[in-house]
C-alpha cells in the first residue's frame, strides 16, 4: 500500500512506539489519526505533525469512542485503511507474593486493554473498510498490533502482561484468515526493549544493564526502528498473518 494513500489510525499515538509511528507515517505522506486517552499528550503529537494529523481522545476498549474516531477521520479524509495498535498497559506482579494472590481485577484489566482493545479497533475498522473499493491485488487495508517478546519469554511477575501479549500474537493468524477474502492483512510486531518514556525514565545505569542483555546491537531500540517496521509491513503485501520479533536477538531471562 502506498503511504500517500494511507489513512492510518495509531492507538497509543501520544507516546513511545505509537508516537514514533504517527510521526513516521505522516512524514511519508499518510494521514494520521492519533488515538490515545483524553488525558494524554495526543493533541501535542497531532499538532507537531500538522495538517496531516488529528487527535481523538479515546479509550480503545470503547466501541463508541473508537467509532467516534473513525467518524472524525471519515469527515476529514475518508475511511481509515491502516490501524496500528500501540495502546497498552503493563503490570509487574507475581502470582503469589507477601500481599497474597495476584488479584483477578488487575489480571483482567491488562487482558481487557491489551487484547480486547486491539481486537475492538481491528473489528470496527474492518467493518467500515469492507465496503470500500479494493486496490492493487484486491488489497483494502492493513492491521498491525503490538505484542512483546514477553509473549514468548515472559519474566517473573509478567503472567498477566505475557498472557495478553501471547493472545495478541495468537489472534494474528485467525484474524488474517477471517479478513483475507476482503483484502485485509494482519501482522503483529513483538518488540524487545525500546527506549520509550517508560524505559528512558530509568537511571542510565539500569538502562545500560538492560542494553547489555541484547546480543546485537547492544542497546535499547529506538522507537523509530519500530516505526520503520510498521512502514515496511504496510508497503509489503506478502507480509500477512505473522508475528515478527524486533529485538536484536534478545531472549529474556527469568528476571
Ligand atoms: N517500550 C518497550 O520496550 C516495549 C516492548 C515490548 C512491547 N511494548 C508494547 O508496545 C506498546 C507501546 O509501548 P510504549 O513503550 O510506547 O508505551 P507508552 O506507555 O509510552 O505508550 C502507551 C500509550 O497507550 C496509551 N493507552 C493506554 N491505555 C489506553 C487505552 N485504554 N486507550 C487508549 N490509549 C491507551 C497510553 O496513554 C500511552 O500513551 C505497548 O503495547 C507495550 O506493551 C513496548
Amino acid at each position: 500500500m502506498e503511504l500517500s494513500n494511507v489513512i492510518a489510525l495509531v492507538t497509543g499515538g501520544a507516546s513511545g512506539l505509537g508516537r514514533a509511528t504517527a510521526l513516521r507515517l505522516a512524514r511519508k505522506g499518510a494521514k494520521v489519526v492519533v488515538v490515545d486517552l483524553p488525558v494524554s499528550h495526543g493533541a501535542n503529537v497531532a499538532e507537531e505533525i500538522g495538517d496531516n494529523a488529528l487527535f481523538c481522545g479515546c479509550d480503545v476498549t470503547s466501541e463508541s469512542d473508537v467509532s467516534a474516531a473513525l467518524d472524525a477521520a471519515e469527515a476529514r479524509w475518508g475511511t481509515v485503511n491502516v490501524a496500528v495498535n500501540c495502546a497498552g498497559i503493563a503490570v509487574a506482579k507475581r502470582t503469589l507474593s507477601k500481599g497474597g494472590a495476584h488479584d483477578l481485577a488487575t489480571f483482567s484489566k491488562v487482558l481487557h486493554v491489551n487484547v480486547a482493545g486491539s481486537f475492538n479497533v481491528i473489528r470496527l475498522v474492518a467493518q467500515r473498510l469492507a465496503s470500500t473499493e479494493a486496490g492493487v491485488d484486491g488489497e483494502r487495508g492493513v492491521f498491525i498490533s503490538t505484542a512483546s517478546v514477553a509473549a514468548f519469554d515472559g519474566q517473573i511477575g509478567q503472567a498477566a502482561y505475557a498472557a495478553s501479549k501471547a493472545a495478541i500474537a495468537g489472534m494474528t493468524l485467525p484474524l488474517a484468515r477471517d479478513l483475507m477474502h476482503l483484502g485485509m492483512r494482519v501482522c503483529t510486531i513483538a518488540p524487545g526493549l525500546f527506549k520509550t518514556p517508560m524505559l528512558a525514565s530509568l537511571p542510565d545505569q539500569v538502562q545500560n544493564e538492560l542494553a547489555k542483555q541484547v546480543p546485537f546491537p547492544q542497546r535499547l531500540g529506538d522507537p523509530d526502528e519500530y516505526a520503520q517496521l510498521v512502514e515496511h509491513i504496510v508497503s509489503n503485501r506478502m507480509l500477512n498473518g505473522e508475528t515478527i520479533r524486533l529485538d536484536g536477538a534478545l531472549r529474556m531471562p527469568p528476571k
